[in-house]
């Protein structure tokens, strides 16, 4: 169960003015601009639930997640993951889930993956026949037989991005944090990512927050919505509610028009 109360991150930004002399200036006397990423949002997600989160570039979901996974501290107000204030009482919360940044590897660049599997073993303290379970289903899932023994750094970027999420699904986490698990890849492997995160779901009744640029893995995958614009929340439901509210037309057709508003 994720609760999320008036969250929000301000970060302080060094504005500096052009020139040598504008160096001069902010040495002495720095002009620091506050960013508000994230703004007062408030929502859940049931267990079980996909959550699709989504948002413009610069919304403020990743800045979100990484609150929601404890890598950073709210400026102001909470979440609350399976009992646990992530940030507070990290040790003990990293086991209960798993993450995937889309855009960068938590795998070892230069080991094989079975090794990286192996130290993952180690760290999460996995008994031996659950991880045995795990690297079977997960060789079915996530097809990792052919890059098994390979250096990650030789991964393309399909193939990284399914070792990423069977690595942070080796612990059997109850939540799983996904930030553009999609990006960058081909329709087929898309497909494939989409029917993983599906089966993880479904197979193990894994919570999953999802954000993405592609409509079609919020129309494939999520059970909610919640869409954030400017570090504010605009909008918490269904894709049926969104269509009631916004309109006819295709999720992204719907999305664009939304966005677009946002900039004007
Ligand atoms: N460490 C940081 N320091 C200062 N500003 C930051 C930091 N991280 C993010 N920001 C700012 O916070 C805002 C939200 O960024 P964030 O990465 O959360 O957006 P996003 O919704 O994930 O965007 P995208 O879809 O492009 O990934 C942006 O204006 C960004 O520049
Ligand atoms: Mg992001």
């Amino acid at each position: 169960m994720v609760v999320v109360e008036n969250l929000s991150k301000t970060f302080k930004k060094e504005e500096k003015e052009k020139g040598l002399r504008g160096s001069l200036k902010s040495l002495f006397s720095p002009n620091i601009k506050e960013v508000k990423a994230v703004d007062g949002i408030n929502f859940s997600v049931e267990e079980g639930q996909i959550l699709g989160f989504i948002g413009p570039n610069g919304a403020g979901k990743s800045t979100a997640i990484k609150m929601m996974t404890g890598i950073l501290t709210p400026s102001a107000g909470r979440c609350i993951i399976n009992g646990y204030i992530p940030y507070k009482n990290r040790r003990q919360y990293v086991k209960e889930i798993g993450v995937v940044f889309g855009q960068r590897t938590q795998l070892w660049w230069d080991l094989p993956l079975c090794e990286t599997f192996e130290v993952l073993k180690e760290i999460y303290e996995i008994e031996e026949s659950v991880y045995k379970r795990n690297i079977e289903m997960f060789n079915e899932i996530f097809q990792l037989e052919e890059i098994f023994y390979k250096p990650v750094r030789t991964l393309s970027l399909g193939q990284r991005m399914r070792a990423d999420i069977a690595a942070a699904m080796i612990h059997n986490p109850k939540v799983l944090f996904l930030d553009e698990p999609t990006i960058g890849l081909d329709v087929v492997m898309k497909d494939n990512v989409r029917n993983a995160v599906k089966k993880i779901n479904q197979n193990l009744g894994t919570t999953v927050v999802l954000t993405t640029h592609d409509m079609s893995d919020i129309e494939l995958l999520a059970d909610k919505i919640v869409m954030i614009d400017h570090g504010k929340m605009i909008f918490e439901g269904d894709t049926l509610e969104l269509k009631e509210i916004y309109g006819d037309g295709t999720l992204e057709e719907i999305v664009k028009k939304i966005y677009c508003r946002g900039n004007q």
